[in-house]
């Protein structure tokens, strides 16, 4: 079971929408279809595009939202290809829920909440979670590219320490990288979990916390190619929103959120020099609706303590 993070926050940035924004969503990142049902239920006028990349999340919420064909799509999408995902099937997109010409400003609000289900870090055999015993895979489309093992099997000692480090690990990344190579060929999570444990002497390490926290979410960022999918997001998000729409963005690590909110900033700068007679307002794309970033209430961690880290951020085009 997947419970919905932030979700009342989420409704109530979408419930203030202008009236001018179209009555038309992109869930990028559906999951078990919890903020998407939610939104669906909010507004009776409301339909959905959802995506996700899982096959497995894809057909569950083709179960979920089967009689509700009329007011929700769901496809099988990277969010990092969204515009040619949608842009492929929007004959069938637009004959189902009536949509527009193109889904270039098509949509009045665009969900991301970034990161992996209950579903899939539950799941052994997916191999996110140093918890379970599974193989070392770790892809959110097991349908293609390469896996965790596979990367770490075949990268130098240098391009693994690189790795490691974009993904957030400290001064240990050198030793847990010369240790993966030593310990090759990896196969499980238990195999890269007895790597961690080996190369981060106790007496460094925080207390409560695995050393193997970091390092596996590290290599699963660079499976998923996470940064490189939210960065191509964050240039389509503002083609895609309507005058008026909102773009919602929930992230789970800092990393993730330094991205959304740099961007986010940068749309709401302005580009003209301010000696010019222009207003700053006029050539911006919009405004950031959260000058910091939205945490869940305390309530909402002790229900579900996996909100801990969520952050929610929101912006709104002109
Ligand atoms: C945190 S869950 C979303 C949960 C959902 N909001 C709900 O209420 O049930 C994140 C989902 O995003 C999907 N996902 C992650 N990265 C993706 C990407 N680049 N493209 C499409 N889907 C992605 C994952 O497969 C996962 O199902």
């Amino acid at each position: 079971m997947h419970t919905a993070v932030l979700s009342e926050e989420v409704l109530s940035y979408f419930s203030e929408l202008s009236s001018r924004a179209p009555k038309l969503a992109l869930d990028c990142t559906l999951g078990g279809g919890g903020h998407a049902a939610r939104l669906l239920e909010l507004d009776p006028e409301l339909s959905i595009v959802g995506l996700d990349c899982d096959n497995e999340a894809v057909r569950r919420c083709l179960e979920r939202f089967g009689s509700e064909s009329e007011r929700i799509v769901v496809l099988q999408a990277n969010f990092g290809d969204a515009i040619s995902a949608l842009e492929a099937r929007w004959f069938e997109i637009s004959q189902q829920l009536q949509a527009g010409e193109g889904p270039l400003g098509a949509f009045g609000f665009i969900l991301a909440d970034l990161g992996y289900s209950s579903f899939q870090i539950e799941a052994a055999e997916r191999g996110l979670s140093f918890q379970l015993g599974g193989p070392l895979d770790m892809r959110l489309n097991q349908q293609t590219g390469e896996t965790a093992a596979d990367i770490l099997n075949r990268c130098s000692e240098r391009e693994i320490v690189r790795m490691l480090r974009r993904g957030g690990v400290g001064s240990e990344a050198s030793a847990v990288a010369k240790e993966i190579v030593r310990s090759r060929p990896l196969s499980t999570t238990s195999d890269l979990s007895a790597a961690c444990e080996r190369s981060v002497p106790k007496a460094r390490r925080t207390p409560g916390r695995n050393p193997a926290t970091t390092i596996f979410q590290a290599v699963r960022i660079e499976v998923n190619n996470e940064f490189g999918v939210i960065s191509a997001l964050l240039e389509s998000a503002p083609k895609l929103l309507a005058s008026g729409g909102r773009l919602a963005v929930i992230s789970f690590h800092s990393l993730e959120d330094r991205l959304v909110a740099r961007a986010m900033r940068g749309w709401q700068r302005s580009t003209t020099p301010s000696k010019l007679p222009i207003k700053a307002a006029e050539d911006t794309i919009g405004k950031l609706l959260t000058s910091s970033a939205v945490v869940p209430a305390e309530q909402e961690i002790s229900s579900n303590p996996r909100a801990r880290s969520a952050r929610l951020r929101v912006f709104e085009k002109h």
